[in-house]
């Protein structure tokens, strides 16, 4: 198996938003690798947070790449608009992309990293067609829309189907999880082959961040 090097990438969805540039500060001092940012517009999920206005403003707030995860639907219509703002890479939900190597397309041509990202109830099959042509999958291990939500176990035979797919086929693919990391659950995500790993609850909600973020990366292995 030829998981890439361990990556944390903190949700900023667990931040204090009254200090969203003290925290990012900090999670960086800490030894975060990526900012990973929930977008939700209250259709494709039930929530709603932020749009590319907060992007924008985490990108002049930060120099760690950010990671924005669009939970929304008709995700094409603001693809140039999150990758303008600062996004590194563009996740869309694949369950909101008729047209999903459409917007892979769009993101390339937009100048971020693409990722597609899976619900826990959508098979690993579904991002098979374009597997060649993304950055990065993301594997959702809670039902998007919250942070705080219990990792679901059965998460772990997918990723461990897409490690095999896309190192049997040579791909360049990064494979990350979010939803329930913690130091209890992300030593199984890893051995099963994940290699980037999203976490709200486990490090906003901790005392000492950058204590945290090593124990993560600790249970990574
Ligand atoms: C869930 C979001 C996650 C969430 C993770 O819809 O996509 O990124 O913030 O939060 P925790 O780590 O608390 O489960
Ligand atoms: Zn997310």
């Amino acid at each position: 198996m030829s998981r890439g090097a361990t990556r944390i990438a903190p949700s900023i969805l667990a931040a204090d938003f009254t200090r969203l540039g003290d925290e990012l500060a900090a999670i960086e001092r800490a030894g975060a690798d990526w900012v990973h940012i929930d977008v939700m517009d209250g259709h494709f999920v039930p929530n709603i947070t932020l749009g590319p206005f907060i992007v924008e403003a985490c990108e002049r707030a930060t120099q760690l790449p950010l990671d924005v995860h669009l939970m929304i639907e008709k995700p094409e219509r603001y693809i140039e608009e999150f990758a303008r703002a600062g996004a590194a890479t563009v996740g869309v939900q694949v369950e909101a992309c008729p047209h999903l190597h459409r917007s892979v397309g769009q993101i390339h041509d937009a100048g971020a990293r693409a990722c597609v990202v899976l619900n826990p109830g959508t098979p690993a099959s579904a991002v098979e067609p374009v597997l060649g042509d993304i950055d990065q999958i993301l594997v959702m291990t809670v039902n998007p829309g919250f942070g705080g939500q219990k990792f679901i176990e059965n998460m772990v035979d997918k990723i461990a189907t897409l490690r095999r797919w896309i190192d049997e086929r040579g791909h360049d693919v990064a494979l990350e999880v979010d939803g329930g990391i913690a130091v209890e659950t992300i030593g199984r995500a890893a051995a099963a082959g994940a290699d980037v790993f999203v976490a709200g609850t486990a490090i906003f909600g901790a005392e000492d961040y950058a204590q945290a973020i090593e124990a993560l990366r600790h249970a990574a292995g």
